[in-house]
């Protein structure tokens, strides 16, 4: 499974792609709000940095607008992924945009049927969003091993990426849910290497190997 992060911060994502695990990130309107920074050139330095898919949302929700600034985006480096909702209009967009090679990440995806459609409309990406269908008190898992069972039986190449992940208990239930890819905020990201036994397990070692005296280099 990718990793990806969620983030529109690019000193987090510098330190988080030392770690070499970091496969791509995706942003939308709000994270690009909350880093308070130009978008384009965001997004320019986020691509530069990162050499994985980078989606990047459109504002526009109407298709034909959709369209033009999702080719604008595509522009901006060759591994931008443009990001359209999922309505008729982003549907529209996106196979418009498939149809001229521009990969698209279809967002804001809360059903299995809106994931077939995407789909069929030629979506590299489905971001189904786990931690707000929890929010509603559904489980937002259901619906990775729904989309996972009909893009199997159906042989949809659309990569499923699991999105609105919270904690690292999603990360774990998304990979075994066959998700494609999960995009992780900073926060969880950290917290995935995490486990009390392994860092008592490290005191231990640590100690024992002062007492021999020894260094290896
Ligand atoms: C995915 O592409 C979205 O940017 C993100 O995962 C949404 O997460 P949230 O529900 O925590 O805002």
């Amino acid at each position: 499974m990718l990793i990806f992060i969620d983030t529109a911060e690019i000193a987090v994502l510098r330190e988080l792609a030392a770690t070499g695990l970091v496969d791509g990130v995706t942003t939308n309107p709000s994270l690009i709000a909350k880093s308070g920074r130009n978008f384009l050139e965001t997004i320019a330095e986020v691509c530069a940095l990162i050499p994985g898919p980078v989606s990047a949302e459109v504002a526009a929700t109407d298709a034909k607008t959709m369209i033009a600034e999702g080719e604008k985006l595509a522009k901006i480096a060759p591994n931008v992924v443009v990001k359209v909702p999922l309505t008729w209009d982003g549907l529209t967009a996106t196979r418009a945009l498939a149809e001229q090679a521009i990969p698209v990440n279809v967002t804001l995806c809360f059903s299995a049927v809106q994931a077939l459609l995407a789909a069929k409309a030629g979506a590299a990406y489905i971001s189904p969003f786990i931690g707000r269908l929890d929010d509603y008190g559904f489980d937002g898992m259901d619906l990775i091993h729904e989309i996972r069972a009909i893009y199997d039986a159906h042989d949809f190449d659309t990569a499923i990426l699991a999105a609105s992940i919270r904690t690292p208990a999603h990360v774990k239930a998304a990979a075994l849910a066959g998700a494609d890819c999960s995009t992780i905020p900073p926060a969880v990201f950290r917290e995935l290497v995490k486990h009390p036994l392994t860092e008592r397990g490290l005191e231990t070692f640590i100690s024992d190997w002062a007492k021999t005296g020894q260094s290896i280099l």
